[in-house]
């Protein structure tokens, strides 16, 4: 049976291909997420088929950033979808502007913290004040909470101290970068397994590659709900 703590990110190249994945998952996964890849081949149709006719939940990754009434009006317009998430950099602005375009419905707002995939020379050349990534992460999670934020992104390895944020209460922390043991990492450099992930206070883990490149992708997502559901019983 599905647990939706597991998010399936759907990283195929278009709406059909997506489909195709979620039928073959069936009851096995309950939550997809869409991104900007998939926008030019038919995702916000297939996030409305996912939703309307499935019944799954949708956390629409589209990363909004730009000025307060453009960020308010996108998410004014993609609420009607009946997203249940949607992602907008962590700005303090763009977060206040989010939280009002999604006002008359029930889309949360999660906030990316900082992508995992820079590292302190990237934030160098974007100008951004010196400290350790992970100590501006937590800050900006802080910052995010405060203007509003249903939830935050950010890798596996800073859940932990989120979540230890008395802002922190009551809101989500999701977190990409989840790789079950011994699976191939891709790309992902700084990686937790799922069962480590919701110890660390994760309350939404997002795979991509494991399930979906898997041969059996119903028997990939299966395992990862075991493993987690096995550490949350562990440890209570
Ligand atoms: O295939 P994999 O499990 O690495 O996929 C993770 C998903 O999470 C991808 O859709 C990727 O774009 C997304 N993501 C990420 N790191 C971030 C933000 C999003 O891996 N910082």
């Amino acid at each position: 049976m599905s647990d939706d703590r597991l998010i399936v990110a759907l990283d195929v190249p278009n709406a059909l291909a997506g489909l195709d994945l979620a039928e073959k998952l069936g009851d096995a996964v309950s939550f997809y997420k869409i991104g900007l890849g998939m926008l030019t081949g038919g995702g916000l149709a297939l996030a409305n088929e996912l939703k309307q006719e499935l019944g799954k939940r949708i956390f629409l990754d589209m990363k909004l950033f730009d000025i307060g009434a453009t960020v308010e009006a996108a998410v004014r317009g993609l609420a009607q979808y009946e997203l249940d998430f949607l992602t907008v950099h962590g700005d303090p602005y763009v977060v206040r502007a989010a939280k009002e375009g999604a006002a008359n419905s029930n889309t949360k707002i999660l906030a990316v913290t900082i992508l995992t995939s820079l590292d302190r020379s990237d934030l160098d050349g974007a100008l951004i004040k010196d400290g350790k990534v992970s100590d501006l992460v937590v800050e900006r999670a802080g910052r995010a909470f405060d203007a509003g934020a249903d939830g935050v992104i950010c890798s596996p390895n800073e859940a932990a101290l989120i979540r230890a944020l008395p802002e922190a209460d009551g809101r989500l922390i999701v977190t990409p970068g989840v790789r079950p043991e011994g699976a191939d990492l891709g790309d992902q450099k700084r990686v937790a397994t799922p069962a480590n992930a919701v110890r660390n206070g994760v309350d939404h883990i997002v795979v991509g590659r494991p399930v979906w490149k898997a041969v059996d992708p119903r028997a990939a997502a299966q395992a990862i709900t075991k493993e987690m559901q096995r550490a949350i019983q562990l440890d209570t």
